[in-house]
């Protein structure tokens, strides 16, 4: 039976309960506007955990726009009828004054992980993702956590933040799911209008070819991306903010290829980023 619960109080009461009686505690920290993405993490969760804990909570220390942070999507009932059917256990929905009762004094600082892609082009991200993880790590204290490999940047930094902090938690990183034609599933993708949908594919288009360039042997990194940003449509509506290769680990760019890489890419599609991925690993050298 699910139960949802918007105090942390009653969060750690439930949860001390439930690892009385079914043992280890799987989390998955959602903005909520759930997906199959977000379902792919839930049933993951649940062929390794006891129970399965999701957070649904709009963090506004993440937004470096307020008018991104307003029109996010919550559309808490159907996102709770989701976990339901998904067998979760228990919804953790708090307010922003549950979270924030005053403006916070201390935040988690990411280091150079941060300087690249989205960490550059919206200030203070990943400060806020990386705050409100902890916090949130404090407050379920889940044995595994489980996030998405489409924001592959902020698992580099969640991952590193345990290692920093020994915070007890073990991060599941999890395939992105994507929609039939490529588009990997987003909360964003809800604002593309019917005549800025099928542009948005056009980044995992020219993610893949970087991927293909990789495997057949090109290495020098401003080349590739530089050769494969022109796939990307001369549409006024489209904007490539970043195509890049970077290294998995601390996500700094890569000049020549010679190790796996993840390939990286931002696109504004009219007034919606969308973000994407893709691994790339260079030809085996004989
Ligand atoms: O990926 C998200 O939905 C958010 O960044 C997270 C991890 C729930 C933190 O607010």
């Amino acid at each position: 039976m699910l139960e949802v619960v918007d105090t942390i109080e009653a969060l750690r009461g439930r949860v001390a309960d439930h690892r009385r009686s079914t043992g280890s505690i799987g989390f998955v920290p959602t903005m909520g506007a759930l997906h199959a993405g977000h379902a792919s993490l839930i049933e993951r969760a649940r062929r390794k955990s006891g129970i399965v804990v999701v957070s649904i909570f709009v963090n506004p220390l993440q937004f470096d726009r307020a008018d991104d942070l307003e029109r996010y999507p919550r559309p808490l009932d159907a996102d709770v009828e989701l976990c339901r059917r998904l067998g979760v256990a228990l919804v953790f929905a708090p307010s922003v004054a549950e979270m924030y009762p005053v403006k916070p004094e201390f935040l988690v600082q990411v280091g150079r992980l941060a300087n690249h892609l989205c960490g550059k082009h919206r200030p203070g991200h990943f400060e806020g993702v990386a705050t409100v993880v902890l916090k949130l790590f404090e407050i379920v204290r889940p044995d595994e956590a489980y996030f998405g490999e489409k924001d592959a940047q902020q698992l580099a930094v969640v991952r590193r933040m345990v290692t920093d902090f020994n915070v007890p938690v073990r991060i599941v990183g999890v395939p992105t799911v994507r929609e039939p034609d490529g588009l990997a599933m987003s909360s964003r993708n809800v604002r593309l209008n019917a005549a800025e949908r099928p542009l948005a594919t056009s980044l995992y288009t020219a993610l893949r070819k970087v991927a293909a360039d990789v495997q057949a042997g090109a290495t020098s990194a401003p080349a590739i991306t530089g050769q494969e940003a022109t796939l990307i449509p001369a549409d006024e509506r489209l904007r490539l903010e970043d195509l890049e290769l970077v290294d998995p680990d601390d996500f700094q760019p890569v000049e020549t290829v010679t190790d796996p890489v993840i390939a990286a890419g931002a696109l504004w599609v009219g007034n919606t980023r969308l973000i994407d991925n893709v691994r790339c690993t260079p030809r085996a050298r004989s």
